[in-house]
């Protein structure tokens, strides 16, 4: 944000100074400015295996019942440090949709694969707010609908099979 400020206030402070109108600034056109700022060098597979999927595991792994001849146990956080941990993940999750839309990233051109990253971040704001909120079942549904967000893609892009 700060970078950004200055950077519109360098501009702003360039155009007055040299008392002509900027015709065609850079940041009006954020596709062609941002074109080659990103690294994308990490690979698909792993971006899913170590960043995506660590991610999801914080949510999944926080939440559901487990039953077994002692009765039933609750997988949901229990404490600060628990609930925090979970509000992570689901933030993670979230943002980490952004990343497989960084140019480069999709694997085409396809509106499915943005459709698919669209409702991973929705997902994961879903797990992020249920979790701020402490809400278990909303907790939990919210991770139904990311593994639908991962499936959604998977079942196109890997899978080969809608
Ligand atoms: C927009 C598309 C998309 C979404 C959304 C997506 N994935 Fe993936 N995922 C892929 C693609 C493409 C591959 C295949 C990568 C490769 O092997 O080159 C993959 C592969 C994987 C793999 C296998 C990695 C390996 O080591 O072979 C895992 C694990 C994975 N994804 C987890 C997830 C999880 C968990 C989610 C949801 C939270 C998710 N993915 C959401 C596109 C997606």
């Amino acid at each position: 944000m700060i970078r950004i400020s200055a950077g519109l206030a360098a501009v702003a402070l360039l155009v007055a100074g040299c008392g002509q109108k900027a015709d065609a600034p850079a940041s009006t056109n954020p596709a062609a400015a941002d074109k080659g700022q990103y690294k994308t060098d990490v690979a698909m597979k792993e971006l899913m295996g170590h960043v995506i999927d660590n991610a999801a595991d914080g949510v999944w792994l926080a939440q559901g019942w487990l039953i077994d001849a002692e009765g039933t146990h609750e997988l949901f956080p229990t404490d600060d440090a628990g609930w925090r941990y979970a509000t992570n993940a689901g933030i993670t999750i979230a943002e980490a949709a952004n990343l497989l839309l960084l140019p480069g990233r999709p694997v085409d051109d396809d509106p499915r694969w943005v459709e698919a990253a669209h409702m991973m971040y929705d997902a994961g704001m879903e797990a992020f707010a249920a979790a701020e909120a402490r809400d278990k079942e909303r907790f939990f549904d919210a991770g139904g609908k990311i593994y639908e967000a991962c499936t959604k893609c998977h079942s196109h892009y890997v899978i080969g099979n809608d």
